[in-house]
């Protein structure tokens, strides 16, 4: 429908992944809870990405494998790979389809994430990646995306709250020039672990600016892929 990509790592010998970027509807709902159990197994109560679909400040994205059609969730194509979280996720799984497997047209979502416009701040909300999709530019894929988003919807900066100790995804916004500008104290409930806040500069800046222009080029060389496959169709765009 929109972006095609051919992610290759380069670790990955000849390994390709070939994927799309769409704005998430109802369909991938299922997907997403999968992934957001396994990347937020804590967090309580999860999110209600229902909810989110109509909420007309959230703004969601999600990478699809293509060419996966056939493909099911990582918990019912990977059992041996079931962690606890995984394994609710296919006992959820199984209550939706009645153990029944999912649609044959069915396509792998890797990874979602999603923004709030609040006035002129888009919040991100989640960014997230199928743990056996990671460190394959899917995340970087997900956050170009929303800086694509925000900067069309006019925001002024990006902001989020991520935990103290993931510096994983720390390392991520840093490479787009988020930086720390506060703490918040025992900021997540399960643990009492701090939030840390991070936020851009204005992202309409000419440095800002220049910088994502610098890591999309950077990006496109690394991935093997046309600039152009990194501009945003409009049907990933609130109003779809
Ligand atoms: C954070 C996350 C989305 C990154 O997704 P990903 O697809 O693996 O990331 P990418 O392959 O696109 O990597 C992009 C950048 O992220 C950082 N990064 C990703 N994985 C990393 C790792 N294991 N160690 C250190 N830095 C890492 C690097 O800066 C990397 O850039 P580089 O390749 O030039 O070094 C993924 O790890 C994830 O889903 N984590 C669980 C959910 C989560 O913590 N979300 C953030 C909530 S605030």
């Amino acid at each position: 429908m929109l972006i095609e990509r051919q992610l290759k790592n380069p670790a990955d010998g000849d390994k390709s992944l070939p994927c799309a970027i769409y704005a998430m509807c109802e369909e991938d709902i299922a997907q997403v809870d999968e992934i957001d159990r396994e990347a937020f197994p804590t967090q309580w109560p999860p999110p209600n990405y229902k909810y989110e679909l109509q909420n007309q400040f959230a703004h969601y994205v999600v990478v699809r494998e293509e060419n996966s059609a056939s493909r099911e969730s990582n918990a019912e194509n990977h059992p041996e790979q079931s962690s606890a979280p995984a394994a609710i996720s296919k006992r959820w799984f199984s209550r939706l389809f009645g153990n029944k497997k999912p649609p044959p047209d069915r396509k792998l979502i890797t990874g979602f994430a999603g923004i709030w416009i609040l006035v002129d701040e888009a919040h991100i909300t989640n960014i997230a990646v199928r743990k056996r999709y990671q460190r394959r530019g899917i995340g970087e894929l997900l956050l170009i995306s929303l800086i694509d988003i925000a900067a069309k919807l006019k925001a002024d900066i990006m902001t989020l709250e991520v935990r103290a100790s993931n510096s994983t995804a720390q390392n991520l916004y840093q490479k787009y020039n988020f930086k720390q500008v506060g703490v918040r104290r025992a900021y997540y409930t399960d643990n009492r672990e701090d939030g840390i806040l991070m936020s851009t500069e204005s992202i309409s800046s000419p440095s800002f600016q220049e910088h994502l222009r610098q890591l999309k080029q950077a990006y496109c060389t690394r991935w093997k892929i046309k600039s152009s496959h990194l501009n945003i169709n409009r049907r990933a765009l609130p109003g779809r």
